[in-house]
Protein backbone atom coordinates (compact mmCIF):
# COMPACT_ATOMS: atom_id res chain seq x y z
CA UNK A 1 0.00 0.00 0.00
CA UNK A 2 1.39 3.44 -1.24
CA UNK A 3 -0.56 5.98 1.01
CA UNK A 4 -2.54 6.86 3.84
CA UNK A 5 -6.46 7.10 3.36
CA UNK A 6 -7.41 10.50 4.20
CA UNK A 7 -11.55 11.20 4.55
CA UNK A 8 -11.32 12.76 0.79
CA UNK A 9 -9.83 9.60 -0.73
CA UNK A 10 -12.27 6.99 0.93
CA UNK A 11 -15.29 9.53 0.02
CA UNK A 12 -13.87 9.60 -3.70
CA UNK A 13 -13.10 5.64 -3.97
CA UNK A 14 -16.68 4.47 -2.46
CA UNK A 15 -18.11 6.76 -4.90
CA UNK A 16 -16.26 4.71 -7.60
CA UNK A 17 -17.10 1.70 -6.34
CA UNK A 18 -20.48 2.62 -6.41
CA UNK A 19 -20.07 3.57 -9.69
CA UNK A 20 -18.74 0.21 -10.52
CA UNK A 21 -20.79 -1.84 -8.43
CA UNK A 22 -23.77 -0.46 -10.80
CA UNK A 23 -22.60 -2.16 -13.57
CA UNK A 24 -22.18 -6.15 -12.33
CA UNK A 25 -24.05 -8.62 -10.39
CA UNK A 26 -21.85 -10.26 -8.03
CA UNK A 27 -19.49 -8.71 -5.96
CA UNK A 28 -16.15 -11.29 -5.34
CA UNK A 29 -14.96 -9.78 -1.84
CA UNK A 30 -11.22 -10.76 -1.02
CA UNK A 31 -10.31 -10.92 2.23
CA UNK A 32 -6.27 -12.34 3.91
CA UNK A 33 -7.04 -15.51 5.41
CA UNK A 34 -4.79 -14.78 8.21
CA UNK A 35 -6.78 -11.45 9.38
CA UNK A 36 -9.83 -12.36 7.89
CA UNK A 37 -11.89 -9.73 10.35
CA UNK A 38 -9.21 -7.14 9.94
CA UNK A 39 -8.67 -7.46 6.03
CA UNK A 40 -12.47 -6.27 5.66
CA UNK A 41 -13.64 -3.02 5.39
CA UNK A 42 -16.92 -2.39 7.70
CA UNK A 43 -18.19 -0.16 4.98
CA UNK A 44 -18.33 -3.01 2.44
CA UNK A 45 -21.94 -4.34 3.37
CA UNK A 46 -22.93 -0.59 2.42
CA UNK A 47 -20.95 -0.33 -0.77
CA UNK A 48 -22.06 -3.81 -2.05
CA UNK A 49 -25.94 -2.47 -1.57
CA UNK A 50 -27.67 -5.74 -1.61
CA UNK A 51 -25.82 -7.49 -4.58
CA UNK A 52 -25.49 -11.45 -4.28
CA UNK A 53 -21.69 -12.00 -2.56
CA UNK A 54 -19.35 -14.33 -2.58
CA UNK A 55 -16.45 -14.33 -0.05
CA UNK A 56 -13.10 -15.35 -0.69
CA UNK A 57 -10.97 -16.14 1.99
CA UNK A 58 -7.20 -15.89 -0.17
CA UNK A 59 -3.62 -16.52 0.96
CA UNK A 60 -4.96 -20.16 2.77
CA UNK A 61 -1.36 -21.11 2.26
CA UNK A 62 -0.10 -18.93 5.01
CA UNK A 63 -2.92 -19.04 6.87
CA UNK A 64 -3.81 -22.11 10.08
CA UNK A 65 -5.89 -24.45 8.12
CA UNK A 66 -8.08 -24.97 11.08
CA UNK A 67 -8.33 -21.35 11.97
CA UNK A 68 -9.12 -20.88 8.20
CA UNK A 69 -12.32 -23.63 8.85
CA UNK A 70 -13.26 -22.00 11.70
CA UNK A 71 -13.52 -18.66 9.97
CA UNK A 72 -15.02 -20.29 6.54
CA UNK A 73 -17.64 -21.95 9.37
CA UNK A 74 -18.57 -18.38 10.99
CA UNK A 75 -19.11 -16.27 7.54
CA UNK A 76 -21.42 -19.03 6.25
CA UNK A 77 -23.18 -18.65 9.59
CA UNK A 78 -23.70 -15.36 8.48
CA UNK A 79 -25.23 -16.20 5.84
CA UNK A 80 -22.61 -15.62 3.20
CA UNK A 81 -21.26 -18.08 0.54
CA UNK A 82 -17.60 -18.93 1.02
CA UNK A 83 -14.62 -20.22 -0.62
CA UNK A 84 -10.68 -20.89 0.17
CA UNK A 85 -8.12 -19.79 -2.58
CA UNK A 86 -4.49 -19.33 -2.62
CA UNK A 87 -4.48 -17.11 -6.07
CA UNK A 88 -0.86 -17.58 -6.37
CA UNK A 89 -1.04 -21.03 -7.30
CA UNK A 90 -4.46 -21.52 -8.52
CA UNK A 91 -5.68 -23.52 -5.35
CA UNK A 92 -9.49 -23.04 -5.36
CA UNK A 93 -10.17 -20.39 -7.99
CA UNK A 94 -11.28 -23.34 -10.83
CA UNK A 95 -14.82 -23.07 -8.69
CA UNK A 96 -15.33 -19.22 -8.60
CA UNK A 97 -17.40 -19.11 -11.83
CA UNK A 98 -19.84 -21.88 -10.72
CA UNK A 99 -20.20 -20.08 -7.72
CA UNK A 100 -21.04 -16.91 -9.32
CA UNK A 101 -23.05 -18.74 -11.47
CA UNK A 102 -25.51 -20.45 -8.61
CA UNK A 103 -25.79 -16.63 -7.37
CA UNK A 104 -27.38 -15.21 -10.10
CA UNK A 105 -29.54 -17.77 -10.74
CA UNK A 106 -32.61 -15.10 -9.26
CA UNK A 107 -31.50 -12.79 -11.40
CA UNK A 108 -31.14 -15.08 -14.51
CA UNK A 109 -34.41 -16.60 -13.55
CA UNK A 110 -36.27 -12.90 -13.57
CA UNK A 111 -35.18 -12.20 -17.34
CA UNK A 112 -36.32 -15.33 -18.43
CA UNK A 113 -39.60 -14.56 -17.17
CA UNK A 114 -39.50 -11.31 -19.14
CA UNK A 115 -38.70 -12.89 -22.08
CA UNK A 116 -34.95 -11.74 -22.43
CA UNK A 117 -31.43 -14.27 -22.60
CA UNK A 118 -29.67 -13.52 -19.85
CA UNK A 119 -26.16 -11.94 -20.12
CA UNK A 120 -23.06 -13.89 -18.48
CA UNK A 121 -22.16 -13.04 -14.86
CA UNK A 122 -20.70 -9.72 -14.30
CA UNK A 123 -18.77 -9.97 -11.78
CA UNK A 124 -16.35 -7.35 -9.49
CA UNK A 125 -13.28 -8.12 -7.15
CA UNK A 126 -12.88 -5.99 -4.38
CA UNK A 127 -11.21 -5.52 -1.33
CA UNK A 128 -8.03 -3.59 0.58
CA UNK A 129 -4.60 -3.45 -0.59
CA UNK A 130 -2.97 -6.12 -0.63
CA UNK A 131 -4.87 -8.74 -0.21
CA UNK A 132 -4.08 -10.78 -3.52
CA UNK A 133 -6.94 -8.81 -6.20
CA UNK A 134 -4.33 -8.33 -9.04
CA UNK A 135 -3.04 -11.91 -8.08
CA UNK A 136 -6.53 -13.38 -8.68
CA UNK A 137 -7.25 -11.23 -11.60
CA UNK A 138 -4.34 -12.32 -13.33
CA UNK A 139 -4.86 -16.23 -12.56
CA UNK A 140 -8.45 -16.16 -13.24
CA UNK A 141 -7.40 -14.08 -16.88
CA UNK A 142 -4.83 -16.52 -17.37
CA UNK A 143 -2.99 -13.64 -18.27
CA UNK A 144 -1.30 -10.61 -16.74
CA UNK A 145 -3.08 -7.90 -16.23
CA UNK A 146 -0.94 -4.22 -15.37
CA UNK A 147 -1.65 -3.11 -11.56
CA UNK A 148 -3.31 -0.22 -10.96
CA UNK A 149 -2.73 2.06 -8.16
CA UNK A 150 -3.99 1.79 -5.03
CA UNK A 151 -5.26 4.80 -5.01
CA UNK A 152 -8.95 6.05 -5.91
CA UNK A 153 -9.31 8.42 -8.94
CA UNK A 154 -6.58 6.60 -10.76
CA UNK A 155 -8.98 6.01 -13.93
CA UNK A 156 -8.09 3.43 -16.27
CA UNK A 157 -10.08 1.92 -19.43
CA UNK A 158 -12.19 -0.90 -18.04
CA UNK A 159 -12.00 -3.86 -19.71
CA UNK A 160 -14.22 -7.50 -18.99
CA UNK A 161 -12.14 -10.47 -18.91
CA UNK A 162 -14.32 -13.55 -19.75
CA UNK A 163 -13.31 -16.60 -17.09
CA UNK A 164 -15.38 -19.69 -18.60
CA UNK A 165 -18.31 -19.64 -20.18
CA UNK A 166 -20.53 -18.01 -17.75
CA UNK A 167 -18.11 -15.12 -16.06
CA UNK A 168 -17.02 -11.82 -16.90
CA UNK A 169 -15.16 -9.67 -15.04
CA UNK A 170 -13.84 -6.55 -14.94
CA UNK A 171 -10.32 -6.29 -15.00
CA UNK A 172 -9.86 -3.38 -12.52
CA UNK A 173 -10.51 -4.48 -8.94
CA UNK A 174 -12.24 -2.03 -6.50
CA UNK A 175 -10.24 -0.76 -3.44
CA UNK A 176 -11.22 -0.18 -0.31
CA UNK A 177 -9.21 1.49 2.50
CA UNK A 178 -8.37 -0.61 5.95
CA UNK A 179 -10.03 0.49 8.53
CA UNK A 180 -7.12 2.03 11.07
CA UNK A 181 -9.34 3.41 14.07
CA UNK A 182 -9.13 0.44 16.03
CA UNK A 183 -5.11 0.41 17.37
CA UNK A 184 -5.61 -3.67 17.03
CA UNK A 185 -6.58 -3.92 13.42
CA UNK A 186 -3.88 -1.68 12.67
CA UNK A 187 -1.58 -4.09 13.97
CA UNK A 188 -2.74 -6.94 12.26
CA UNK A 189 -2.50 -5.22 9.24
CA UNK A 190 0.63 -4.13 9.81
CA UNK A 191 1.87 -7.84 10.79
CA UNK A 192 0.96 -9.11 7.70
CA UNK A 193 2.18 -6.17 5.54
CA UNK A 194 -0.85 -4.23 4.47
CA UNK A 195 0.70 -1.11 5.46
CA UNK A 196 3.73 0.79 4.67
CA UNK A 197 6.79 0.11 6.20
CA UNK A 198 7.47 3.68 7.67
CA UNK A 199 4.86 3.75 9.53
CA UNK A 200 5.54 0.39 11.96
CA UNK A 201 6.88 -0.16 15.02
CA UNK A 202 8.67 -3.41 14.56
CA UNK A 203 9.09 -3.66 18.29
CA UNK A 204 5.64 -3.45 18.67
CA UNK A 205 4.27 -5.33 15.93
CA UNK A 206 7.13 -7.95 17.16
CA UNK A 207 5.71 -8.28 20.23
CA UNK A 208 2.32 -8.43 19.48
CA UNK A 209 3.39 -11.77 16.91
CA UNK A 210 5.29 -12.88 20.18
CA UNK A 211 2.39 -12.69 22.17
CA UNK A 212 -0.29 -14.23 19.80
CA UNK A 213 2.37 -16.92 19.78
CA UNK A 214 3.02 -17.37 23.26
CA UNK A 215 -1.19 -17.64 23.73
CA UNK A 216 -1.54 -19.86 20.49
CA UNK A 217 1.49 -21.27 18.53
CA UNK A 218 3.97 -21.74 21.22
CA UNK A 219 5.69 -24.81 19.37
CA UNK A 220 6.62 -23.30 16.07
CA UNK A 221 7.86 -20.23 18.60
CA UNK A 222 10.06 -22.03 20.49
CA UNK A 223 11.72 -24.30 17.72
CA UNK A 224 12.15 -21.32 14.84
CA UNK A 225 14.38 -19.38 17.69
CA UNK A 226 15.91 -22.01 19.95
CA UNK A 227 13.90 -21.32 23.02
CA UNK A 228 14.50 -23.74 25.62
CA UNK A 229 11.53 -22.76 27.95
CA UNK A 230 8.97 -20.35 26.74
CA UNK A 231 7.36 -18.20 29.74
CA UNK A 232 3.24 -18.01 30.29
CA UNK A 233 1.63 -14.81 29.65
CA UNK A 234 0.67 -13.17 33.30
CA UNK A 235 -1.90 -10.72 31.79
CA UNK A 236 -0.75 -8.09 33.64
CA UNK A 237 2.03 -5.22 33.50
CA UNK A 238 4.60 -8.08 34.02
CA UNK A 239 4.24 -9.02 30.40
CA UNK A 240 5.53 -6.41 28.91
CA UNK A 241 9.42 -7.40 30.94
CA UNK A 242 8.75 -10.56 29.72
CA UNK A 243 8.50 -9.74 25.99
CA UNK A 244 11.74 -7.94 26.28
CA UNK A 245 13.45 -10.33 28.20
CA UNK A 246 12.21 -12.86 25.48
CA UNK A 247 13.24 -10.52 22.66
CA UNK A 248 16.60 -10.19 24.07
CA UNK A 249 16.84 -14.12 24.52
CA UNK A 250 15.85 -14.40 20.59
CA UNK A 251 18.52 -11.71 19.68
CA UNK A 252 20.97 -13.48 21.30
CA UNK A 253 20.12 -16.64 20.40
CA UNK A 254 20.02 -15.19 16.36
CA UNK A 255 23.22 -13.73 16.89
CA UNK A 256 21.52 -9.93 16.74
CA UNK A 257 23.88 -8.04 18.79
CA UNK A 258 25.94 -4.58 18.71
CA UNK A 259 28.88 -3.50 19.25
CA UNK A 260 29.80 -4.02 23.12
CA UNK A 261 27.67 -7.10 22.84
CA UNK A 262 24.51 -5.57 23.66
CA UNK A 263 20.99 -7.05 21.86
CA UNK A 264 20.17 -4.79 18.46
CA UNK A 265 16.44 -4.78 19.72
CA UNK A 266 15.41 -3.42 16.72
CA UNK A 267 16.87 -5.79 14.29
CA UNK A 268 15.75 -8.37 16.34
CA UNK A 269 11.98 -7.09 15.67
CA UNK A 270 12.37 -6.82 12.28
CA UNK A 271 13.83 -10.49 12.19
CA UNK A 272 10.30 -11.69 13.88
CA UNK A 273 8.13 -9.38 11.38
CA UNK A 274 9.87 -10.77 8.89
CA UNK A 275 9.94 -14.42 9.42
CA UNK A 276 6.33 -14.56 10.01
CA UNK A 277 5.64 -13.12 6.59
CA UNK A 278 7.93 -15.09 5.28
CA UNK A 279 6.50 -17.99 7.27
CA UNK A 280 9.48 -18.92 8.56
CA UNK A 281 7.21 -19.09 12.04
CA UNK A 282 4.62 -21.44 10.51
CA UNK A 283 1.04 -21.16 9.36
CA UNK A 284 -0.21 -18.73 11.66
CA UNK A 285 -3.75 -17.10 11.95
CA UNK A 286 -3.30 -13.66 14.09
CA UNK A 287 -7.13 -13.38 14.52
CA UNK A 288 -10.21 -15.63 15.69
CA UNK A 289 -13.91 -15.38 14.89
CA UNK A 290 -15.83 -14.41 18.16
P1 LIG B 1 -3.69 -6.29 -4.37
O1 LIG B 1 -3.93 -6.27 -5.84
O2 LIG B 1 -4.91 -6.68 -3.59
O3 LIG B 1 -3.06 -5.06 -3.82
O4 LIG B 1 -2.66 -7.48 -4.04
P2 LIG B 1 -1.62 -8.23 -5.01
O5 LIG B 1 -2.34 -9.09 -5.99
O6 LIG B 1 -0.63 -7.25 -5.54
O7 LIG B 1 -0.92 -9.19 -3.97
C1 LIG B 1 -0.16 -8.70 -2.86
C2 LIG B 1 0.89 -9.73 -2.51
O8 LIG B 1 0.26 -10.92 -2.05
C3 LIG B 1 1.77 -10.15 -3.69
O9 LIG B 1 3.06 -10.44 -3.18
C4 LIG B 1 1.12 -11.44 -4.14
O10 LIG B 1 2.02 -12.29 -4.83
C5 LIG B 1 0.73 -12.04 -2.82
N1 LIG B 1 -0.38 -13.01 -2.90
C6 LIG B 1 -1.58 -12.84 -3.49
N2 LIG B 1 -2.34 -13.94 -3.33
C7 LIG B 1 -1.60 -14.82 -2.60
C8 LIG B 1 -1.85 -16.14 -2.08
O11 LIG B 1 -2.92 -16.73 -2.22
N3 LIG B 1 -0.81 -16.70 -1.38
C9 LIG B 1 0.37 -16.06 -1.15
N4 LIG B 1 1.30 -16.71 -0.46
N5 LIG B 1 0.61 -14.83 -1.63
C10 LIG B 1 -0.36 -14.21 -2.33
P3 LIG B 1 4.24 -9.45 -3.27
O12 LIG B 1 5.39 -10.08 -2.58
O13 LIG B 1 3.80 -8.10 -2.83
O14 LIG B 1 4.47 -9.35 -4.80
P4 LIG B 1 5.12 -10.46 -5.75
O15 LIG B 1 6.56 -10.50 -5.32
O16 LIG B 1 4.44 -11.77 -5.54
O17 LIG B 1 4.92 -9.88 -7.09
Amino acid sequence: MNLQWYPGHMARAKREMSEKIRQIDVVIELVDSRIPAASRNPLVDEIVSGKPRLLLLNKTDMADPEATAAWKAHFENNGLTVHLVNSQNGQGTSAIAGSVHRLTAARRKRMEEKGFRPHPDRALILGIPNVGKSTLINRLAGKKIAKIADRPGVTTAQQWIKVGKTMELLDTPGILWPKFEDPKTGMLLAATGAIKEELLDFQEIAFFLIKTMLRRYREPLAARYHLSDLPELTGNHDDQDLMIRLLETIGKNRGCLMSGGRVDFDRTAEIIVRDYRSRKLGHLTLELPH
